[in-house]
């Protein structure tokens, strides 16, 4: 039977493959509704275990770097968060408990509402009034450049109006599809034989990020601005009046029913039930309602964690949902041996798109929803993402369907599967199966990883079928006679793919770290691995303590770095890789973090003034120090508010700094 401990570390491992899935491969596996519901059951395991909540969980973070086409990086001034989710109503309530809880005893909050909008997360920079830079959100922190592309939406003014102040403005906002537009584009794509977008999101996010902006132009994009981040320069007491004023301004804000401001919790709630009702009217796609505290100077004291603000929350619709049949149930391997079964079901509509095929996630998913085939069952898509098997229809299952036999052999290569203990998923332990080869082929050449462009999934398949490539370090051996062989492949696709491969050869450490497919190693725990170990070769011969003593990196993961590096495979893959022959060279990036706050230990003795504790303790984390309860010779400062107690002997005894609240506010903002 596994513990808290063992589920809390497999919805980590969980969510970040789903959050990467998400952001970086546009290919999402399943729900936001499941999505959201994994975090959810994190969030509250770690809150009732908080002895394993580890410092990076990804309940604090938002997700992994953009593997970067060749659009331009921009790195945000400030990070573009995302926001944290209410499912139910009851949660929408918890959300105003919880400000009440960090603000202390106040006058009754008031909200804005507006829809939360289904298209992209896009920052335009304005100097002078004038359009200098756009940018996509990407990770967070870095996004990609879109200025000439951004300058095509004809909703984007390139200059703003007069009354617009002049300093740096960086105005965030949502770039969207039309629900009409995305369909008369999909028909044209159809005509013409292309593959279609599967949903408004993706098409938007497709079309704004063509190097070739007369593609982005004849797309015809929208945009709301919804935020500036230099609040102060709009003279505003309320989020509400921001939004009145960028849209002044010359920019387009959503002016629905439900864009309000200075409303209750009542009002919101009713407010979120009838956009609800209501969505399908609107011409294009709201997934949700933001909920946002109207007065600006509530945001400053309630701050943000490293993931989203406190001040907002994305109230969540139910997803739609449509009933088809299933025809069949094949078992997919993916590139750790990983055995998938996947629902091939008759076509059906929901929300919009045509669906054939579903995850059913692995063998305990599928006996828990006993999905057979030849059942109904109940399909749902939350903010169009890819569908999801909800439930069988029970009652219209017909009679003397036969249960579904999970393959005790990989459907591959025959392998016997295998199937560790504490884990749910079956997998092929061949690392030779075909299957798991090409696999690893694909995801080695994945942007997240060495990022080859164009090497996808047939060309993967061809290079193996071919005999050109049996591993991923055949690559770098190509030449351009080998490639000039293939069918369809001329001499400058052949070209172009060479010079991706020789790009990848010095990409960055975490990415080949990534790209070799080490089982639980994503790109998280590769980042941290590069981090520490600054080579292959170093972390090759790490040993199991040096990885434990890691944060982050827990047994089970520690052993599986170990096991791939333990085998002689492995171990020739990758000398011959580094091999002077092939040139593989990984560089290593350096992470630095500063603040006078970063790193050091607080105590909080007393009250503070100024904040309540939780907010203290909010500011000094979001600066990345840390609040202990008890004084000891590893404190840096203790804070001493109004009456402080014991603490103070304590800290006088040890010889630890005692710092008042004027210090403190001071060192916050040093
Ligand atoms: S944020 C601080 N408003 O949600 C609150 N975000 O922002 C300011 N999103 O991926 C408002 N519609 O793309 C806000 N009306 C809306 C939104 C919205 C969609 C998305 C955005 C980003 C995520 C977090």
């Amino acid at each position: 039977m596994n513990g808290p401990k063992e589920r809390i570390e497999f919805l980590r491992r969980e969510i970040e493959r789903h959050d990467k899935l998400y952001f970086n491969d546009d290919s999402p596996e399943i729900s936001d509704a499941s999505f959201d519901l994994l975090v959810r059951e994190l969030e509250d395991l770690q809150a009732a275990h908080p002895e394993f909540k580890s410092s990076s969980s990804p309940t604090d973070e938002v997700a992994p770097p953009p593997g970067g086409r060749d659009l331009q990086a921009v790195v945000h001034q400030t990070p573009m968060l995302s926001l944290d989710k209410a499912l139910t109503k009851e949660e929408i309530s918890a959300f105003e408990e919880r400000l009440k809880r960090f603000l202390g005893p106040s006058e009754p909050i008031l909200y804005h509402t507006m829809p939360k909008f289904d298209g992209l997360a896009i920052e335009l920079v304005y100097q002078d009034r004038v359009l200098v830079l756009a940018s996509t959100r990407g990770d967070g922190r870095t996004g990609e450049n879109i200025t000439d592309n951004a300058k095509t939406i004809a909703s984007i003014p390139s200059k703003l109006s007069d009354d617009a102040p002049a300093q740096r403005l960086h105005i965030r906002g949502e770039a969207y599809m039309e629900k009409d537009e995305f369909l008369r584009l999909n028909e044209e794509r159809e005509a013409q034989g292309r593959s279609v977008f599967a949903n408004p999101r993706n098409a938007a996010a497709g079309s704004l990020r063509q190097l070739d902006v007369n593609i982005t132009k004849k797309r015809n994009l929208n945009f709301f601005a919804y935020h500036l981040m230099e609040p102060q320069l709009a003279d505003s007491r309320t989020y509400h009046e921001l939004i009145k004023s960028i849209d002044r301004w010359g920019l387009p804000t959503e002016k629905s029913t439900a864009s309000q401001g200075g409303v209750g919790l009542e009002q919101v709630m009713s407010i979120f039930e009838k956009l609800q009702q209501d969505r399908d009217q609107l011409p294009y796609e709201v997934d949700g309602l933001v909920i946002t505290v109207d007065e600006l100077s509530l945001w400053e004291r309630l701050g943000t964690t490293s993931r989203a603000p406190r001040y907002a929350v994305a109230a969540k619709f139910k997803p739609r949902a449509t009933v088809t049949r299933i025809k069949s149930i094949e078992v997919q391997v993916g590139r750790t041996g990983a055995l998938t079964p996947v629902a091939i079901m008759e076509p059906a509509l929901v929300g919009g798109v045509t669906v054939t095929q579903a995850t059913l996630h692995n063998e305990e998913e599928l006996k828990r929803k006993d999905v057979r085939p030849g059942d109904y069952v109940k399909l749902q898509r939350a903010g169009d993402v890819i569908p999801e098997v909800v439930e069988v229809l029970f009652d219209k299952r017909p009679p003397g369907l036969a249960p579904f036999v999970f393959p005790a052999n990989c459907p591959v290569c025959g392998a016997p599967s295998e199937r560790r203990a504490g884990e749910v998923v079956a997998r092929c332990p061949n690392r030779s199966c075909p299957a798991q080869i090409e696999a690893r082929l694909i995801h080695f050449a994945h942007k997240n990883a060495l990022d080859i462009e164009g090497l996808g999934q047939k060309l993967a398949a061809l290079l193996l079928s071919e005999e050109l490539v049996k591993q991923p370090s055949d690559l770098f051996k190509l030449k351009l006679s080998d490639l000039k062989t293939l069918p369809r492949f001329g001499e400058k696709s052949a070209q172009n793919l060479l010079q991706a491969i020789d790009k990848a050869r010095t990409k960055s450490l975490w990415r080949f770290i990534n790209a070799l497919s080490i089982r639980h190693v994503g790109e998280r725990s590769s980042q941290i691995l590069a981090a520490h170990f600054g080579s292959l070769k170093a972390l090759s011969s790490a040993a199991k303590d040096q990885l434990l003593a890691l944060n982050d990196i827990g047994p089970e993961v520690a052993q599986s770095i170990i096991d791939f590096f333990q085998s002689p495979l492995n171990q020739s893959f990758i000398s011959d890789l580094t091999s002077e022959q092939l040139g593989v060279a990984p560089t290593t990036e350096s992470v630095s973090s500063s603040s006078a706050i970063s790193g050091k230990r607080f105590v909080l003795t007393g009250t503070l003034s100024t904040m309540t504790r939780a907010e203290a303790k909010a500011r000094i984390a979001s600066l990345g120090g840390r609040v202990l309860s008890a004084v000891s010779k590893e404190t840096d400062y203790v804070v001493a508010g109004e009456a402080g107690g014991s603490k103070l002997a304590k800290a006088a005894e040890l010889k630890i700094p005692v710092i008042d609240e004027k210090a403190f506010l001071e060192l916050l903002t040093f």
